[in-house]
């Protein structure tokens, strides 16, 4: 039986997903200004806003299969908000790299982007999140037409972008994008409509 979402009920959703999403920006705060952010607070920030935009992608990427999965169509009503939130995180996350580790000087990011490779695919990943989240704009979407979905398309290869870019910014070790390379694989499999009919009837 599809499950079908009431009005009020999203409304109730979107509310829980805007805190859970900004609840975690109001303790790193509170971590920074207590002291509770380690040696280290502008790589703290750093760190903790781009593993932010990590896990609001992928909440992002795991919406659309499990919609189909649990026949609840009303769970792509709050795509848009999680897509937006993985904007928001990279933007403080490149706001942060700016002001307090490059202290706003622009030549050193040009040249930052210029001779470090995992920086150079950062900007091309923020770029890519800022055509998508103006064209998430239902007016700029109805122009769009077919060209939407292709441009949309592109959050699989944000996802791929965004664990090169995390892989070659780590000095050592690596465990940790690897167990992220596994739930976007996982996440791609979902999307295979052959995976999706599979786990229907075993949910049946
Ligand atoms: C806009 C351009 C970007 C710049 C200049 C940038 C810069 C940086 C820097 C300086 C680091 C820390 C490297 C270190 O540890 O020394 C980093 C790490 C990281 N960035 Fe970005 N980034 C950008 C875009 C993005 C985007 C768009 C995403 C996600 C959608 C992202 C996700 C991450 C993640 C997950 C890490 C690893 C966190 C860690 O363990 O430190 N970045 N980035």
């Amino acid at each position: 039986m599809p499950i079908v979402l009431s009005p009020k009920t999203l409304l109730w959703m979107k509310a829980g997903l805007h805190l859970i999403c900004i609840i975690p920006v109001l303790l790193l705060i509170v971590d920074v200004s207590t002291g509770r952010a380690g040696g280290d607070p502008v790589q703290y920030i750093i760190h903790f806003t781009g593993i932010g935009a990590l896990n609001c992608l992928l909440a992002t990427l795991l919406v659309s299969p499990m919609a189909k999965i649990l026949k609840f169509a009303g769970l792509m009503k709050v795509r848009r908000l999680l897509g937006l939130y993985v904007f928001f995180y990279a933007c403080l996350h490149l706001a942060a790299f700016i002001s307090f580790d490059l202290l706003f000087d622009w030549s050193l990011f040009f040249d930052e982007v210029v001779s470090r490779p995992y920086i150079l695919i950062g900007m091309i990943n923020w770029l890519l999140l800022l055509a998508l989240s103006i064209t998430s704009l239902m007016s700029i979407r109805a122009k769009m037409g077919k060209q939407w979905q292709r441009l949309h398309n592109s959050i699989y290869l944000i996802a791929l972008l965004t664990l090169w870019h995390f892989y070659w910014s780590i000095k050592s070790g690596g465990a940790e994008v690897a167990m992220y390379l596994a739930v976007i694989l996982l996440l791609f499999l979902l999307r295979e409509k052959s995976v999706q009919k599979k786990l229907i009837k075993v949910m049946n």
